[in-house]
């Protein structure tokens, strides 16, 4: 619900359980006032502090600036007294900086509308502040859009700039969401992370001053993540106050915080104004992402459960949203590039026997890619490996009752390539610089229409040439050199934007011909696992990482943010490949079951044993997907802090049922039991776990004990089921 209180020039936005509130101070400059929780009272611009010293330009307007540098702003501009990180900013083409962006109009609305040409959440069930902004000057109009849902705890932010004036300007900076809360000790969580070891959870106190990460590689990077969030001192996963902001976009983006004189902190997030600047032409548009804010007052537990729901119901879209994916088996750690159409189906075969549902053929299928230093580019079949084609293949896959699938990695193009022979420019690349290879490959300059319409051609033609039901789209290397060999000279700072633009553009188009495919987003792993991703792909693979141990971690801090139903996870071959590290099949078969499940090994390898526990392992995943997809999550012990052992459960929406994993990370000397505290349950329901009956508040408020094993990485599945609700 949006409410717009006329006399105290108020805008309270509600959600179920929180409020939004922005009030326009002297009839002018839009001020944060308020979010948390839910509130009755519109009354309260007096939170803007204008009564105080130095009051409304208008009362005192020899003291402009000081207002501005005391001001809650709730969308701020550069180059006019705003010094706390300006969320706006514009050069005219004769180099003057500056905006002042006031209040002109605002329009209320019932649903939400879609973003041009970029991911955004979607729905009905919501209404939409649309705040406008203009700048006298230069005829600037910034439209604020904030989305208010009605069935989960999250408000959407966005920003469309159109320039109304007469004179070209360019966009210096251009943020998505600013927010302003009175400092109390926060502390600033965030993602940060590596190849192969993505999103780890980070805090640290806010301080005074700026804590910023970012990303300037083109991709949202496995380094930082579009993701900030300030949570109370002490905050658990039960307790304490978050705000939290998570961008949803793919390319470069900066989230910061900013401690400022008098105690108060500043969030923004947006678009990296690093190599970023857009030239408008007069009535030019321009369309920043959007971000997604949420606010906890019990701790990261239910914020983690806000961010899940609104993006499985409000960003997930598609023929597969609400399905149970397919258990798959990718060659890629079976084989690397070393495989033909044999040995393909001789692990399809095995597979089938085990009851995994599709094959998925990794990279090296095209060109003569025995390596990955060449073919980027060429997508053609090549015939020595793959006699027949993909037909065949897919159709002998198909014969033993499973789906088939393929990799591509359509953003790149090889040196060692035909279509680089034929089309060197199309490569990104700076005039008479060599460019950096990364990986031994370049990026396309998918910008230029014909060259992603030639991409995307090929992509058409090779989905359309076999019943291929699931795509892996890849993408291996940074951004780096990035000039266009069309756009003039003042349109390059719009490079890395409009590079995102063609990727989304892709998938959607992609989406639009194969509506029911099935497609996983890859960046070498975790590199691009963002909201923006998850509008084209239900799934994304998670990280390269597949070692059991490094992957709780890994999927603890994607499970922060991103619902289970996203996260591709599997089991591997063991030592594992990147860590050497020994896990059992059984624990790698439990870590693996809390994401879109799979297989990534030599199934023709295995002892019978193992082959056994596939069908077992397969059995539980097709008795606890629909907890896994719909569940809700509660992360009860994370080995990151306690650095011993893991645990974590999900719970059906009715609480009739639930899933608790265990893992002990370390095995102790003398430890006897655990005493763990369930979370989620009816309080008044009669549970049965492990033969025993328990009430729902027995379980999560005194808990239960958990036996200790021998060894390390031990884990452990509990099911919970309601057996009836009791009386109060
Ligand atoms: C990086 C991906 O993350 C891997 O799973 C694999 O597909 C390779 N690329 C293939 O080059």
């Amino acid at each position: 619900m949006i409410q717009y209180d006329k006399k105290h020039e108020v805008f309270k936005l509600d959600t179920p359980n929180t409020s939004y509130i922005i009030g326009i101070a002297d009839g002018k400059y839009p001020g944060h006032i308020y979010y948390g929780k839910r509130l009755s009272d519109t009354d309260l611009a007096y939170l803007m502090r204008t009564g105080e010293h130095p009051a409304v330009p208008s009362v005192l307007p020899r003291e402009k600036v000081s207002f501005y540098d005391c001001f809650p702003m709730e969308y701020p501009c550069g180059g006019t007294g705003y010094f706390r990180g300006e969320c706006v900013n514009i050069r005219t083409a004769e180099g003057q900086e500056g905006l002042e962006l006031t209040y002109a109009t605002h329009r209320i609305y019932e649903g939400k509308k879609k973003l041009d040409g970029l991911p955004a959440t979607w729905g009905q069930d919501c209404d939409t502040l649309e705040l406008v902004l203009e700048d006298e000057v230069s005829g600037l109009q910034a439209v604020l859009s904030y989305t208010a849902f009605r069935d989960v705890d999250a408000i959407t932010r966005s920003v469309r700039i159109l320039n109304g004036g007469e004179q070209e300007i360019y966009l210096t900076k251009v943020f998505s969401a600013c927010l302003h809360v009175d400092r109390e000790d926060f502390e600033v969580l965030t993602l940060p992370g590596s190849w192969a070891r993505e999103r780890r959870i980070q805090r640290r106190n806010a301080g005074y001053g700026v804590t910023a990460v970012e990303s300037v590689r083109g991709i949202s990077g496995h380094q930082e993540h579009p993701f900030m969030a300030l949570v109370s001192g002490g905050c658990t996963q039960t307790r304490g106050e978050v705000y939290a902001m998570n961008l949803v976009y793919s390319g470069n983006f900066i989230a910061r915080s900013m401690a400022d004189q008098f105690d108060r902190i500043q969030m923004t997030i947006g678009i990296h104004p690093e190599r970023f600047c857009w030239k408008l032409e007069p009535q030019g548009v321009f369309q920043a992402p959007e971000a997604v804010l949420v606010y906890s007052d019990e701790g990261l537990g239910k914020m983690t459960r806000i961010f899940h729901r609104l993006y499985r119901t409000h960003l997930i879209r598609g023929f597969w949203k609400d399905r149970e994916r397919p258990v798959l088996i990718n060659n890629w750690e079976a084989t690397y590039f070393d495989f033909n159409t044999e040995k393909l189906l001789s692990i399809a075969k095995e597979a089938a026997e085990a009851g995994i549902e599709m094959l998925v053929m990794d990279d090296g299928w095209f060109g003569h890619r025995d390596s990955d230093n060449s073919s980027l580019g060429d997508w053609f079949v090549n015939e020595e490996k793959l006699p027949g084609g993909l037909k065949y293949l897919a159709d002998e896959v198909n014969r033993l009752g499973m789906k088939f699938g393929i990799w591509v990695e359509p953003e790149m193009i090889s040196e060692d390539s035909r279509l680089y022979e034929a089309h060197p420019d199309w490569a990104l690349q700076v005039k008479s610089r060599r460019p950096g290879q990364c990986r031994e490959q370049l990026v396309l300059d998918l910008g230029r229409p014909e060259v992603a319409d030639f991409i995307y051609g090929r992509l058409k033609e090779i989905l359309s040439s076999a019943n291929i039901e699931y795509v892996k789209w890849d993408m291996n290397r940074p951004l780096a050199e990035v000039e266009n060999a069309v756009l003039p000279a003042d349109r390059q700072g719009e490079m890395m934007h409009r590079y995102m633009l063609a990727v989304y553009q892709m998938q959607e188009r992609l989406l639009k011909d194969f509506p029911k495919l099935l497609l996983e987003n890859c960046c070498s792993g975790g590199g691009r696992f963002d909201p923006g991703m998850l509008y084209y792909s239900p799934q994304i693979w998670c990280s390269d990482d597949t070692d059991a141990l490094e992957r709780l971690a890994i999927q603890e801090g994607t499970q922060l943010l991103y619902p289970l139903s996203a996260i591709g996870a599997h089991v591997s071959d063991c030592p594992n490949h990147i860590t050497g590290r020994r896990v059992s099949f059984e624990t790698r078969g439990i870590v693996a079951l809390s994401g879109t499940f799979g297989y990534e090994l030599d199934i023709t390898k295995l002892a019978p044993e193992e082959k056994k526990q596939i069908r077992e392992q397969i059995a539980l995943y097709k008795k606890y997907h629909h907890l896994m997809r719909n569940g809700t999550y509660y992360r009860i012990a994370s080995w990151q802090e306690n650095h011993l052992y893991d645990c974590y459960m999900v719970v059906s929406e009715d609480q009739t049922e639930a899933l608790l994993t265990y893992v002990q990370v370390l095995a102790e000397a003398n430890r006897r039991s655990r005493r763990i505290r369930l979370q989620g349950l009816l309080e008044h329901g009669l549970y049965e776990l492990e033969g025993k009956t328990y009430r729902g508040d027995t379980l999560m408020y005194a808990g239960i004990l958990i036996e200790r094993m021998k060894g390390d990485m031990q884990a452990k599945l509990i099911p919970v089921k309601l057996l009836e609700r009791v009386e109060e």
